[in-house]
């Protein structure tokens, strides 16, 4: 007999209970759920909705079942549908008459609302602490290249000289506003709905602070509508989540082309590296693919949510049973990404030379030839105008700009003095670039220190 079989003449359909039950996967919430029953439990023996004997004893009842479970015993079933009821009936087993009072004042709807949120609170603490993981990985690697000179690209062609620190410190700006996102995340997802009932509260005296308090939330729901039909928390770290992946898979590309044998700047760690089945010299980037990959899988969750929410009317549909398969595997593919990151960013060898020689082909020191007319009195767009003829002159000459004569220089313009080959050599180039938020190293080791810092605080 189902707990809400008194209404129904016949058993339910054996596929639609297989097509209805969660408990295949809302069993993961069992901790969460059992801790909000207590709560509540306690709060109806409190506030004397109850007799205060018969909340502990199915505390006590609750206890021993949270011990079954986490040692692995304690039947789950599919008969029971979801984690919520299972965990009642195995109370009432358990307790016997007394465990039928617990569902008093509290409806699944409010319930599964509390637990999803208690859950996540919890997952957002650990996503931001692999978060920080990563940035001290990126730091540590920044640190010891503050002074490693790289292209700086855009469009994939190479632009402007930069360091290799500067590179990989904005990637540590990107995570940390990842890691603000979730902090607000977290701010809204710390709000306890227990007491919404099924929608319209309940006629019963609680005392949702009490419950609130015990839980750790911070506040409780205004709103018993919006306290069991709000899914924004999730649809929310869903999208803090998806920039999490995006900016993940975007140091991944980078990863995989610096790793190719075109570039060569950078090498992976054997251990975070895997071979061909058929081609004996292959070492490839498997590990950063397969992170850019797992992207699509979250931004897919994203859009399912969002999907799945968009048309509901108020209040609770069964509709919303599907946020949790969804956030299940957004945390686990986030967490994984971030857990096999960091390390390999920690293990990776930098190719020095490489960077610096690529940094110095492809006129990157263009833009400083033109400012060396600008400091002579040039206006910055005739500048730009004749360093375009001169660079068009190097190509067909074949030749780098610091190659060239002064000569040469001065049939563009008659500015040009003996000190252009030291404003335009490579290093010359990085460290004049030292604006506040620059490539220069004095800025990117000022960027590190104050990175130390901002990782304490967090
Ligand atoms: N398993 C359900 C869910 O995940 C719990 C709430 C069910 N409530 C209901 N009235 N069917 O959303």
């Amino acid at each position: 007999m189902k707990l809400w079989g008194g209404r129904f003449t016949k058993d339910t359909d054996s596929l639609v209970e297989d097509f209805h039950s969660s408990i295949s996967f809302d069993k993961r919430l069992y901790r969460q759920d059992i801790r909000g029953s207590m709560a509540h439990a306690r709060m109806l023996g409190e506030t004397g909705i109850i007799a205060r004997e018969d909340a502990e004893n199915i505390i006590r009842g609750l206890q021993q079942i949270l011990a079954d479970l986490e040692a692995g015993r304690g039947e789950l079933s599919v008969h029971a549908e979801d984690i919520h009821m299972n965990v009642e009936q195995l109370l009432i087993e358990r307790v016997g008459e007394v465990g039928k009072k617990l569902h008093t004042a509290r409806s699944r709807n409010d319930q599964v609302a509390l637990d999803t949120r208690m859950f996540l609170k919890e997952e957002i603490v650990e996503i931001s602490e692999l978060l920080i993981k990563t940035q001290q990985a990126l730091v540590e690697l920044a640190e010891q290249h503050t002074d490693t000179v790289m292209p700086g690209y855009t469009h994939l062609q190479k632009a402007q000289p930069i360091t290799f620190a500067h590179h990989l410190m904005a990637y540590f700006e990107m995570f940390q506003r990842d890691w603000q996102r979730l902090r607000d995340c977290y701010g809204r997802t710390d709000v306890c709905p227990l007491g919404s009932g099924a929608l319209a509260g309940t006629t019963f005296p609680i005392d949702r602070e009490m419950v609130a308090e015990e839980l750790g939330f911070n506040r409780i729901s205004t709103n018993s509508l919006d306290g069991v039909s709000d899914r924004d928390y999730v649809i929310e770290f869903a999208a803090a989540a998806s920039l999490i992946m995006t900016h993940l898979s975007r140091l991944c590309e980078e990863i995989i082309l610096w790793a190719s044998d075109e570039f060569s700047f950078i090498n992976l760690d054997d251990a975070y590296s895997t071979g061909s089945s058929i081609m004996p010299q292959k070492k490839n980037p498997d590990v950063a693919e397969l992170v850019r990959g797992k992207s699509g899988r979250v931004y897919g969750h994203l859009m399912a949510l969002l999907t799945m929410v968009k048309g509901l009317p108020l209040a609770y549909n069964k509709d919303l049973q599907e946020d949790k398969e969804a956030l299940f595997d957004i945390i686990d593919t986030v967490k994984k990404s971030l857990l096999v990151f960091a390390p390999m960013i920690a293990t990776i060898t930098v190719n020095t030379g490489r960077m610096y020689q690529g940094a110095g082909g492809g006129f990157t020191n263009a833009t400083d030839v033109a400012d060396y007319l600008v400091n002579k009195g040039m206006g910055f767009r005739d500048a730009h105008r004749i360093v375009g003829e001169l660079v068009f002159y190097a190509i067909e000459q074949e030749k780098e700009l610091e190659k060239l004569t002064l000569a040469e220089y001065r049939q563009f313009a008659d500015m040009f003095e003996e000190d252009i080959f030291q404003a335009i050599a490579i290093s010359t180039c990085v460290e004049r670039r030292n604006v506040p938020g620059g490539p220069a190293p004095v800025r990117v080791k000022e960027a590190v220190a104050q990175a130390k810092v901002v990782m304490e605080t967090n």
